[in-house]
This record gives structure tokens, sequence and C-alpha cells, in this order.
């Protein structure tokens, strides 16, 4: 048997009703008749996770201090925290035996070796030339910059110096102050601290920053033409996916010179990738997943420290011109599917009567250049997606609108310590019936826009992630009607990674045992190793 398409294969049970090429967007609304979208995401690529591809940090010079990475400082002396009083704008004391958000500081990086300290209420730590340290700036200038230095033979202790030169020094718990005159050793005196690391975030600009403008944008270039190449769009349409969704950053609308610290050249990607899609009749969603001021605190909104402020009339007015941009630049392109508005606006930042706004807004700047195309409009993380499906419905002047939910069985509670078995019935009934849920009398497509076939079950094996993958393919198959799309296209975790789960099947059949066991054929192994 010769390497057939696979994912085709397995596929073809599932959405033989739905399976038409995707010809013309225009002549369906809503989805119904639509056919329907198997996708990969193009994740990791435009808008950089570390997690997808760590080896792009390896570089850094003092890579663990990238921008909003976490700090928490103990003086050695007194083996006491550090502790920005009142949780910022007050002084600075010494006198917390543990850890915690009063003692944790968010590092905005200025060389690999300089760094600013932002406290819990946002404020940044200054010192005086006189030597008071206090927590009550909102922008960082020299006197809020501080040198990190290493001890060479610990990592953990630390020296840090002032802008006037002086070092940091806990002299007494109740205040920390900037006035240690000449070097300090390594010894028991006031000038050492603990540094305890937490490198929280490994986004856009924690690279960027880390590598610096000299180094970074020839980092960027490598990338962005090696991730995503012609070859992988080939790969996709032969094996039965017929669009991607692409993440992009807001900083995508100001090249090729996008602001501080991002680089330019994430634009002709994206123009890149229509011409691919187009030359294999591929469709592309282009997903604002990075908005101005970070819709959330994760890295794959392009935060620098996790401080998420999109809410703010400034930055979604500045998302718009985003959408604007976008729209005009790919609406007349037959490749667009859609443009989704904004990825994952997390409810603990983002009120439901903001993202309204801003989705009524987005929707109509979307329509200013295009009739046709989907706007697309993701759940709040943290909220229930159907105060969404009951908005965007006919009666209120939507068309051609569809709803995202993301469905991973991972990051909450209730997937802690499940077994295999458990996590396939949940699909089946937890997740058929939220899809089923979603369906409004004039309401939104929907769109499973984020799932995986990740598990968070130790020591499952090669035909439990084969009974997962099908279990999801099935439900979300049939129950979003604008159809599903896998995250992500390459990733360091095999789970994630839609092209080495389709070649570790494809290596699979090729030998002699696979051929005489023809039942495996319809199975999606994510377990075999590539050759
Ligand atoms: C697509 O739809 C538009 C609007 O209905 C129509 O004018 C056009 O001819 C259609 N194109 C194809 C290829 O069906
Ligand atoms: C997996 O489950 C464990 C607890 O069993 C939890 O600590 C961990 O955060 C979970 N991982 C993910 C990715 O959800």
């Amino acid at each position: 048997m010769p390497a057939r398409p696979l994912l085709l294969l397995l596929l073809l049970p599932f959405l033989s009703a739905s399976g038409r090429q995707i010809t013309n967007a225009s002549d369906h609304h809503g989805g119904e008749a639509f056919g329907k979208i198997r996708a990969v995401n193009l994740g990791g690529w435009l808008v950089i996770e570390k997690w997808i591809k760590p080896s792009l940090f390896d570089g850094i010079p003092n890579k663990d201090l990238l921008d909003g990475t976490q700090i928490q400082l103990r003086s050695l002396k007194l083996g006491l925290f550090v502790s920005a009083d009142g949780g910022g704008g007050q002084k600075i004391s010494v006198n917390r035996p543990s850890a915690s958000e009063w003692e944790t500081f968010k590092l905005w990086r200025v060389t690999s070796t300089r760094f600013q300290l932002r406290v819990s209420n946002n404020d940044f730590v200054s010192a005086s030339d006189e030597g008071a340290v206090e927590a009550s700036k909102s922008s960082p200038d020299m006197w809020e910059t501080f040198e990190i230095i290493r001890d060479p033979s610990s990592s953990k202790r630390v020296h840090l110096r002032a802008h006037s030169g002086m070092y940091l020094q806990a002299k007494d718990p109740s205040q920390l102050t900037a006035d240690y005159k000449g070097t300090p050793g390594w010894d028991n005196n006031p000038a050492v601290f603990e540094m305890f690391v937490n490198t929280l975030l490994g986004g856009e600009f924690q690279l960027a920053n880390g590598y610096g403008l000299a180094a970074a944008p020839a980092i960027f270039e490598q990338h962005r033409n090696g991730l995503v190449t012609a070859n992988d769009f080939k790969f996709l349409a032969s094996n039965g996916i017929n669009a991607v969704r692409i993440p992009v950053g807001w900083w995508i609308a100001y090249d090729p010179k996008p602001p501080f610290p991002f680089v330019g050249g994430s634009l002709q990607a994206l123009d890149n990738a229509f011409q691919w899609a187009g030359m294999n009749n591929m469709k592309v969603i282009i997903d604002l997943h990075g908005a101005p001021g970070s819709q959330n605190p994760w890295e794959h909104s392009g935060t620098r420290d996790g401080v998420s402020i999109w809410s703010q009339p400034k930055y979604i007015s500045q998302t718009i011109q985003v959408i604007d941009f976008l729209a005009s630049r790919y609406s007349k392109n037959p490749a667009l599917l859609g443009i989704e508005l904004l990825n994952e606006p997390r409810s603990d930042d983002v009120s439901f009567e903001t993202l309204k706004q801003y989705y009524t807004l987005g929707y109509q700047t979307v329509r200013k250049h295009t009739s046709t195309a989907y706007v697309i409009m993701c759940q709040r993380i943290g909220a229930d997606p159907n105060e969404l499906a009951n908005l965007l419905t006919k009666e209120n002047g939507y068309s051609n609108v569809a709803l995202d939910i993301h469905l991973y069985n991972l990051f909450y509670v209730t997937f802690y310590g499940k077994s295999v078995q458990w996590n396939i019935d949940y699909v089946y009934n937890e997740r058929k019936q939220q899809l089923d849920s979603l369906r409004v009398t004039g309401g939104p497509a929907i769109f499973v826009g984020e799932w995986t076939n990740e598990l968070n079950v130790t020591g499952a094996s090669s035909s439990d992630y084969t009974a997962y993958a099908t279990a999801q393919l099935e439900v979300f198959g049939a129950g979003a009607s604008l159809g599903w799309s896998f995250w992500c296209l390459k990733n360091d975790n095999l789970h994630w990674d839609f092209e080495r789960i389709l070649e570790a099947q494809v290596a699979k059949m090729k030998t002699p045992q696979a051929t005489n066991r023809p039942s495996k054929i319809d199975h999606w192994d994510c377990e075999e190793e590539i050759r």
C-alpha cells in the first residue's frame, strides 16, 4: 500500500459530509452548509512562545533574566526578604521571613546586566543619589535602573548597584538603602543578597529584547524563514488540511519598523503564507494573538511583564487600527477566510462589556473592507462562551461571524489526575454538550480554534493517544459548525506537533508489519519515533 495521505483517511468518516474544498465563503452564511475547516495553527511562528521552540533563547546572555522574570531577594546577613511596603508607593524594607507578592519584583531588562524592578502595584523601585530606596515611580528612568552583579562562584548570590554607583544594602530590617561604598565582597556582608529567579515569560518581547537591537534581527529572520515554509503548506494540503490559523502580533501593522523591541519582517512572512495557501487551495485565518497592552498575562499576548491593561481605551483604539490595517491589506486576497479580532482575552482582565464594545467596533472595521470574510471572536478565558453565542446573532446585526472556543483537557484542576478513559468520556460527553449548547438560532458559526492531542496522564500508551485523537476528531468534527484548528504545526512536545504526529503515522505504515495490520491505518498514533 502506498503512503497515502493518512489524516485524510482517518478523517473521512467524520468529515465526508462536509469535506469539499472551501471555495467561496460568500456562498454561505454563519457556517451553515459551509465546507468545514480542518486547520492547523502556525503557533510560535509570528508570535514567539518559548515552550514551542526553547532553543531560540539559547544564545541570550543571562537568559534567565528576561523581561517579566520574577525575582525575590533575601539578605544573606539578615536571612530576610526584601519587601515593597504596602505593595509599592512607599519605602522598601528587608523584614519578611518568607516571600509572596510584595517581595516579588518583575524585571524590565535594559541590558544583559542592567534592569528595572517593578513591584506588585506596578511602580518601579528607585534609589536616589542620597541613598533612599522606595517604589513610587510609574515609569522608569536612570534612578530606577540597577546593575545586577552575580557572584562568579554562586549563581544565586548577587550585588545590586544603583545609578549613583553605590550598592544596595540591608543594614537593618526596617529599610533597604543604596549607600554601600566601595566594592562589597561575597562574604556575609549587608550588600549580598540571594536572588531567587522565576523566568516566567518567553514571548516575542523577551526574545527580541533579550538579544537586543543588534543581534535580534538575524535570529528572527532565521526563525521566520525556517519554522514554516512552502513545503509545510504542501504537506498540509496533501494530508487533508484546508486552512491555517496564523497568530500575529499587533506590531505587524508597523512593519518594517515596529516599535521597541519588536523586529520587522513578520508582515513579509504573512504575505508568504497567503501566497503558499493560494498555491495549495488553502485558506487563511489571521488571528490577532498579541494586542497592545496585552489582553492576558501570558507570553503569547506579547506582554513585557505580565501586566495586562489592554482594556484601556487607548489600547482598544490602537487595536482597531491594527485590525483595519490587516483587513485592508488582505480583504481582497482570495485565500482570506477570516480575521479573528483578539485571541484569549482573560476574564480577570477584560470585562464582557469592554469586549462587547471592542467586538462591535472590530466587526464594523472588518466590514468596511469585506462583507464576506468571517469575523471570528474568541471566548473570554475563564468565562462562559455562551455570553458570546447569544450576542453574535443575525438579530443583533452580525453575519458571517464565528465564535472561537479553545478546548484543551489541560491547565484546570478538573483535569488533574484523571485516567485516559475519563478524558475520552469527557470529550464524548461534556465537550459535545458544550458545543451543542453554543448552537443558537441565528447565532455564530462555532470554531474550535485550538485543540491538541496532549493529555495530562502519565504513562498513556500509543493506543491511548489514538483513542483520544479519535474522540476529539469525531466530536469537534461534528459539533463545530465552522470546523477546527489543531495547535500546532511544529512543537518541541510530540503530542502538540501535527507534522511529527502525521510523519510517525506514515513511517509506521511503511514498515512491513504495519501493512499486515490494516486496522492500524486509520488510527492517529502519536508515539512512534520519526525516522
Ligand atoms: C463567490 O461569491 C460571490 C458573491 O456571491 C460571487 O459574485 C462570485 O461569483 C462567487 N465566486 C465563485 C467562484 O463562486
Ligand atoms: C497536570 O496535572 C498536575 C496535577 O496532577 C498539575 O500539577 C499540572 O499543572 C497539570 N499540567 C497541566 C499542563 O495542566
